[in-house]
């Protein structure tokens, strides 16, 4: 299953083409985070959704956060810069990580976000280690939710704090194919009220919760232009990502999915 996630996402060939081709995309310098947000920015609602997410979860200057299912990095960047956050990121995808650090690099965040391989489901860090756990977008493609939200526990410390931004189930399947799956085989949406039961039997405390499935129908309804031209995310997925986000927004519109934002506490060990 993990290894189909990885290929749907990432292909070594793209990654290097990006590479090749990142200094006349994206040229360094005065490069700010924002402008890399076409591509690195891969959820509904783009940036200011990481903005909305970010608000939402009350971060602060110093806090050790881990973002799981990291992409090519655009939130992390966005947590270090904004908030003084020291931002961990880890994703199936090695070529994701990689391009990572390289785009970290590019805008002089160095050290402050870092990225390595990893499963969600056996996070490589002891118990106790983060003050809290990110992720947007990612969770859709894991079926086993109880040990997902089970192992972003185990890494939070007491008081500790999950911030989540994913897609859940609506009044219908999605239109495949969405931008996180080709078919159903690797797409596990939840309906809120599923979600909500995981994050409690998990030990967390719910402390926020907004669906924000109005936000994300203006959004598609409305696409901000890249900035930096030929700069997006088909770059990362291929030729066939603009179908995939068209039926993403289809499915929103149509309440087949539906977009929530969620944080939830660890109160205790
Ligand atoms: C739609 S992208 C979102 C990336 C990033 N969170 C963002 O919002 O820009 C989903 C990411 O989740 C990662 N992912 C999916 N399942 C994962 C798992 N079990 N462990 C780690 N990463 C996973 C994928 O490799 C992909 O990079």
């Amino acid at each position: 299953m993990s290894d189909e996630v990885e290929r749907h996402y990432a292909a070594p060939s793209r990654i290097d083409s990006l590479l090749a081709n990142l200094d006349a995309m994206a040229p360094a310098g005065e490069l700010k985070i924002a402008d890399l947000a076409p591509l690195d920015q891969f959820h509904a609602g783009g940036l200011e959704a990481t903005r909305q997410l970010a608000t939402l979860a009350g971060l602060s200057a110093g806090q050790q956060v881990l973002d799981v299912g990291s992409g090519v990095g655009g939130p992390a960047r966005f947590l270090a810069e904004t908030y003084g956050c020291s931002v961990t990121g880890i994703d199936l995808a090695a070529d994701y990580c990689r391009l990572a650090e390289v785009l970290t690099a590019r805008v002089g965040l160095e050290g402050k976000a870092t990225f390595r391989p990893a499963n969600a489901l056996d996070l490589p860090f002891a118990d106790g280690t983060f003050d809290a756990v990110w992720t947007q977008h990612a969770a859709m493609n894991i079926a086993d939710r109880p040990g997902l939200y089970r192992e972003m526990h185990r890494v939070l410390r007491p008081g500790g704090v999950v911030a989540l931004y994913d897609a859940v189930a609506g009044n219908g399947a999605p239109l495949f194919p969405v931008p996180w799956a080709r078919d159903s085989s690797t797409s596990f949406l939840l309906a809120p009220d599923d979600l909500r039961d995981v994050l409690q039997q998990a030990g967390f405390t719910v402390i926020a919760w907004r669906d924000v499935s109005e936000d994300a129908k203006r959004w598609f309804a409305n696409r901000p232009r890249s900035a930096l031209p030929g700069l997006g995310l088909h770059l990362l997925m291929g030729s066939d990502f603009p179908s995939m986000a068209a039926n993403f927004g289809r499915s929103v519109m149509e309440g087949r999915v539906g977009l929530l934002m969620a944080v939830a506490r660890k109160d205790h060990a």
